[in-house]
């Protein structure tokens, strides 16, 4: 009899378990006024092909099931949204709707033709962890007001035509792992806020017009693995701290203006540096010694290193035996 009652217990325990995830599941359809924000959201950009995700995007259906959409399990919120290659023809403007999406943490509009500037109220969308406009044909200033999105973890603003510096915001942003800007037409020095922000891992400038020396003290940036440069116009000598990142794995300083002998330092821990490329700058001098510390290195550039009529000593590339190229 007790065990009966026991399990009929557990039994009733478990039913309504049940019961409540199959509720909880039900209360995920979207709210509508996030779902009207979403289709005002489409309806600001023309379409050359209707083929992509907002395809499916319909007033009478639940828009946490639309593609390109996710939606919070415990809340129902919109949280994600991926319109990455979704032929988008348009400006975002200042007043998008998609600005009321509030509860956004991933926000992807790679690929598409958004030929404007990114507004500043941008920083209105204020959970934002990863943020992606890869591609869009943006042009003007990058807004400062990206300073003000302290949850952001990844940002790519990478292959736009922008204007102008990084803004100095940006330093603001100190949960920032992955920053990439490849191809956006930044200039101006190194931007040194990036000191500041010791969680980054990868940092991408490559093929900008940065200009000026790297700074002297880059072993705050101590998690730092990808540090890719290459296609700018830093020039002076590489700091000797970017050496002594013990994380590092990936390092491309090509094509710049890097010059003189080049010191790698005392290297006492197992480099990781798989990656080293300083083709097409400017370094002379002996090929330092200590290259042959790198004993992970997988592929190496000194491309157009000048030697000065110097012997190359090849007896310090024998030490690394995971070299390929
Ligand atoms: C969606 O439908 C609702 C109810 O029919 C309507 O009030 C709302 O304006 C519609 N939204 C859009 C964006 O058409
Ligand atoms: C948003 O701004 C544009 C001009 O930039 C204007 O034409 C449009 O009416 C505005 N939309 C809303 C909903 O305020
Ligand atoms: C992108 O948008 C601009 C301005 O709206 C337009 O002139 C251009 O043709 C578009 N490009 C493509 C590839 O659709
Ligand atoms: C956000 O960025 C992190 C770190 O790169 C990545 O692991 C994660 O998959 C990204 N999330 C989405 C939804 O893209
Ligand atoms: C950033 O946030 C601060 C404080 O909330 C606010 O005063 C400032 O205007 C914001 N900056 C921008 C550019 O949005
Ligand atoms: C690139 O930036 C420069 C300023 O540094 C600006 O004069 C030029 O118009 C920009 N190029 C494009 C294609 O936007
Ligand atoms: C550096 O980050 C801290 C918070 O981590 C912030 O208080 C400070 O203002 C930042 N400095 C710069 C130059 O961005
Ligand atoms: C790093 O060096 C730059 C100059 O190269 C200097 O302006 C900055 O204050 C230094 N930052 C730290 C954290 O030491």
């Amino acid at each position: 009899m007790r065990t009966m009652m026991i399990w009929s217990l557990c039994l009733i325990i478990s039913l309504s378990n049940r019961i409540l995830v199959i509720a909880s599941s039900s209360r995920h359809l979207c709210r509508p006024y996030q779902k009207d924000a979403l289709l005002e959201f489409k309806n600001e950009f023309h379409y050359n092909v209707m083929a992509g995700k907002t395809e499916s995007w319909r007033n009478n259906t639940d828009c946490c099931s639309w593609k390109g959409i996710s939606c919070d399990p415990k809340t129902g919120n919109v949280v994600e949204l991926d319109l990455q290659d979704s032929f988008l023809n348009g400006p975002l403007r200042s007043n998008s709707s998609l600005f009321r999406l509030q509860h956004l943490h991933t926000l992807d509009l790679g690929l598409n033709n958004l030929t404007g500037i990114l507004p500043a109220s941008i920083s209105n969308l204020k959970y934002l962890r990863n943020l992606t406009l890869y591609s869009c044909n943006l042009f003007g200033k990058i807004p400062s007001s990206l300073g003000n999105l302290s949850y952001l973890t990844d940002l790519d603003l990478s292959v736009n035509d922008f204007n102008g510096e990084l803004p100095g915001s940006v330093g603001y942003l100190n949960r920032l792992t992955e920053l990439r800007l490849v191809s956006a037409n930044l200039s101006g020095k190194f931007p040194l806020v990036l000191l500041n922000l010791s969680e980054l891992t990868w940092i991408d400038l490559r093929s900008n017009k940065f200009e000026g020396m790297l700074p002297s003290n880059m072993s705050s940036l101590s998690k730092l693995i990808y540090f890719e440069i290459s296609g700018n116009s830093f020039s002076g000598s590489v700091p000797l701290s970017l050496f002594m990142i013990p994380t590092l794995v990936d390092l491309d300083l090509g094509r710049n203006d890097f010059t003189g002998p080049l010191e790698i330092g005392d290297i006492s821990s197992p480099s990781k540096l798989r990656v080293l490329y300083l083709g097409e700058n400017n370094f002379n001098g002996p090929v330092p010694r200590s290259l042959s510390k790198l004993v992970s290195l997988v592929s190496l550039d000194l491309s157009f290193w000048n030697t000065r009529r110097g012997k190359v000593d090849f007896t310090i590339f024998l030490h690394l035996k995971s070299l390929r190229d």
